[in-house]
């Protein structure tokens, strides 16, 4: 049977660094977790979220999935969310795309890829949704960043319809849900300037409260 050695050998290259700058590592990040963020990104590999952002173990609670999406049903998106938000009380949920996102690249074609295209299908939606914008946009590769960004915002409205961030704002917790971008090129982060912290930026339409007894 094959091992994977180089692996189990980084890793105690790893631990032996951490334990060389603070001998209480390991003993001090296993007693809790403590993150402010909830991370929401892609699972490709070029993203990994606490390197981008400088976060060590414990500071960073981490979701990823194929093109960063959260649909309203996803059980695994929602239960997070509802973990982090809480239990763990994070104050900021980032929703972080990235540019040349090959998730995004495959909902603008139209050839089957397999199960993924079902998931894929809710960035056909955002493309539908924004069609008449970036039908316009005749350089193809401007089209498809312009439809990563698009597909970040929509993610940040879909977060801030659950009844989990609703239900957060109403009791005055402070929880602001964010939309990145990371540029693999230059390893840079972008903020898209969309910024929820209150019901009030929510569309009418989806903001929903318990009924009280
Ligand atoms: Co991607």
């Amino acid at each position: 049977m094959k091992k994977l050695k180089i692996l189990f050998e980084n890793n105690q290259l790893w631990v032996k660094s951490k334990m060389e700058k603070d001998p209480e590592y390991f003993i001090k990040t296993a007693k809790d977790q403590l993150p402010n963020y909830l991370w929401i990104g892609c699972s490709d590999a070029r993203v990994p979220a606490n390197e981008i952002v400088g976060l060590e173990p414990g500071e960073l609670f981490v979701h990823r999935n194929v093109a960063n999406l959260f649909p309203h049903t996803d059980f695994n998106c929602l239960s997070v969310l509802e973990f982090a938000v809480d239990i763990l009380k994070t104050e900021h949920v980032i929703v972080c795309g990235h540019y040349n996102c090959g998730g995004v690249k495959a909902a603008m074609e139209d050839h089957q890829l397999g199960l993924v295209d079902n998931w894929l299908r809710n960035i056909r939606d955002v493309y539908a949704t924004n069609r008449q914008e970036l039908d316009q946009i005749e350089n193809l590769g401007m089209r498809y960043n312009r439809l990563v960004e698009l597909n970040v915002l929509q993610q940040v409205k879909n977060i801030c319809h659950t009844t989990i961030v609703q239900d957060a704002w109403r009791r005055k917790q402070p929880l602001t849900v964010h939309g990145w971008m990371y540029d693999l090129e230059s390893g840079k982060l972008r903020d898209l300037g969309y910024n929820l912290s209150s019901i009030e930026e929510v569309d009418p339409i989806y903001r929903i409260q318990r009924v009280k007894p």
